[in-house]
C-alpha cells in the first residue's frame, strides 16, 4: 500500500496530495506513537527488556499480531491475535507466520546482548495445518543465562533498522560487499537467498515488470485494496490512536480526512486517479530501483514460515549496517486467485521448481532518503494475562 495520492473525495470525485509536503507543512509523527523505538532502556526485568526489542520487528501491514504471556516466570508463550490477520492478502497466514519469526529473531539476538540462551520451541502444542492458524502457541521461549552464549553484531541494528518505500537512487548500486554481507546474515537458515543488480538489466527489468502488475492488481481487486483501506491511520490523531497500520502523513490527505473528504468507505475503480496514480508513482519506485533479493524455502510447513521470517530479520539488520534500504514485495507471492498468473510468473523467474519450493520474501533493495519510524502500541498492549 503506498502511502501518497490516493484520495477519493466524498461524493465521487478525487483529489492529488501534493504540494504542502514540500510547502514545508507535513505534520510531525506523535511521539507516543514511535516511543518504543527508544528501546526499553534500563528496564530491570529482562524479559521485558527482549521483548521491548521484539516488538520492534518488521510485520506485514504493521499488524503487531503478537501476544505475549508471562503468567509463568521465567517463560514466554507468543500467540497469534486472531484479531489482527490478513485473510484476503494472506488466505494462509504465509506472512503472520514469518512475522512472528522476524518477533523472534529479535528476542534472540535481545537475549544474546544480555548473555542468555533464547530456548525457543516453536508450536509445543502442535503446529497449525497449511490454510488456517488457530489459539495453541507459536513459540515457548525459556531465557536461559549461558556464558558461552555469542553476542551478535545485528542487534546494534534492531532501533535503527526500517522499511523504506522511498524512491531509491538507481545511481547508487548496492556494493557486492553489502549483498555478501546480508547472504551471510541468511546462513543459520536453510533457504536459498538471491539477488540480482545492475549487472543484469534484463532480469532487472522483469522484477519490475512483475512488481507493478502484482501492485496493479492488487489495487484493482476490491477486497484486497479494502483490507489495505481498513488498516490506513490517517493523520497524527489516527495514528496515535491506533499505534499500528499504514501510517498516512501526507498533509493534502490529513487535510482532505479531517474536513471528511477522504472517503475511505468504498474501493476505487480501476480507472480512478486514486488508482492510476498509485501505479504510476510505485512504477518511478520500481525504475528507481537499482536491485532486489528473494528467499526461497524447500518447503513451505509452519516451521519453515517462521525460519524464513527470522533469515529476514536479519538480512534487512545486515542491510541496515550497511546503510541499505529495503521493502518487500508480497504481492506477486500472495497465495488470492486473482495473483495466480503473477505468482507462477515470479516462481519461473526465481527458479522456484518443485511444488513446494515457496518464495517467502522478495524486495526491492538500494539507497534512500531515510523514513520516520513505524508506530509501535508499545509491549503493554501485547501482554495477555491467563
Ligand atoms: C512478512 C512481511 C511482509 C511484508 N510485506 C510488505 C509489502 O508487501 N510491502 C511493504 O511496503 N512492506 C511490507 N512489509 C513491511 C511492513 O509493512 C513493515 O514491517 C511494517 O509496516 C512496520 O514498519 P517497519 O518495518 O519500518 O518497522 C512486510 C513485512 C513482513 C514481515
Amino acid at each position: 500500500m503506498d502511502r501518497r495520492r490516493f484520495i477519493r473525495v466524498a461524493g465521487g470525485g478525487v483529489i492529488m496530495a501534493t504540494g504542502l509536503a514540500a510547502a514545508g507543512c507535513s505534520p510531525a509523527m506523535p511521539p507516543q506513537a514511535i516511543a518504543a523505538w527508544q528501546g526499553p532502556g534500563q528496564e530491570a526485568d529482562l524479559r521485558r527488556w527482549v521483548l521491548g526489542h521484539a516488538i520492534l520487528a518488521p510485520h506485514s501491514h504493521n499488524l503487531q499480531s503478537w501476544l505475549v504471556d508471562l503468567s509463568v516466570p521465567d517463560q514466554i508463550v507468543l500467540r497469534v491475535d486472531p484479531t489482527r490477520l490478513l485473510p484476503e492478502t494472506d488466505p494462509t497466514s504465509r506472512q503472520i507466520m514469518m512475522s512472528h519469526g522476524t518477533f523472534l529473531e529479535l528476542l534472540d539476538l535481545a537475549a544474546r546482548e544480555r548473555g542468555h540462551r533464547a530456548e525457543i520451541t516453536l508450536f509445543p502444542e502442535g503446529a497449525f495445518g497449511p490454510d488456517e492458524i488457530d489459539t495453541r502457541p507459536v513459540a515457548l521461549i525459556k531465557l536461559v543465562a549461558d556464558a558461552g552464549v555469542a553476542k551478535d553484531p545485528l542487534f546494534a541494528q534492531i532501533l535503527l533498522r526500517h522499511t523504506n518505500r522511498n524512491a531509491y537512487d538507481l545511481a547508487r548500486p548496492v556494493p557486492a560487499q553489502a549483498w555478501q554481507s546480508m547472504a551471510d546474515a541468511v546462513k543459520p537458515n536453510p533457504l536459498r537467498f538471491g539477488f540480482v543488480d545492475a549487472g543484469s538489466a534484463g532480469a532487472l527489468q522483469q522484477h519490475r515488470a512483475i512488481a507493478a502488475e502484482a501492485w496493479r492488481i492488487e489495487l484493482v481487486t476490491p477486497r484486497t485494496i479494502m483490507e489495505s483501506y481498513k488498516v490506513l491511520r490517517v493523520g497524527p490523531d489516527e495514528i496515535a490512536k491506533h499505534r499500528d497500520g499504514i501510517s498516512l502523513m501526507d498533509p493534502m490527505v490529513v487535510w482532505m480526512d479531517r474536513f471528511g473528504l477522504f472517503d475511505r468507505s468504498r474501493a476505487p475503480g480501476p480507472e480512478d486517479i486514486a488508482t492510476t496514480s498509485q501505479i504510476e508513482d510505485f512504477g518511478k519506485k520500481l525504475a528507481s530501483t537499482p536491485g532486489f533479493l528473494w528467499m526461497v524455502t524447500d518447503g513451505n510447513d509452519r516451521v519453515t514460515q517462521v525460519n524464513a521470517g527470522r533469515a529476514y530479520a536479519r538480512v534487512q539488520l545486515a542491510a541496515t549496517a550497511q546503510g541499505v534500504a529495503m521493502q518487500p514485495l508480497q504481492q506477486a507471492l500472495q497465495e488470492y486467485p486473482e495473483q495466480a498468473g503473477l505468482h507462477a510468473d515470479i516462481r519461473r523467474l526465481l527458479d522456484a521448481q518443485a511444488p513446494a519450493q515457496t518464495v517467502q520474501m522478495w524486495a526491492r533493495v538500494g539507497f534512500a532518503e531515510p523514513v520516520d519510524p513505524a508506530p509501535r502500541r508499545g509491549l503493554d498492549a501485547q501482554i495477555v494475562r491467563s
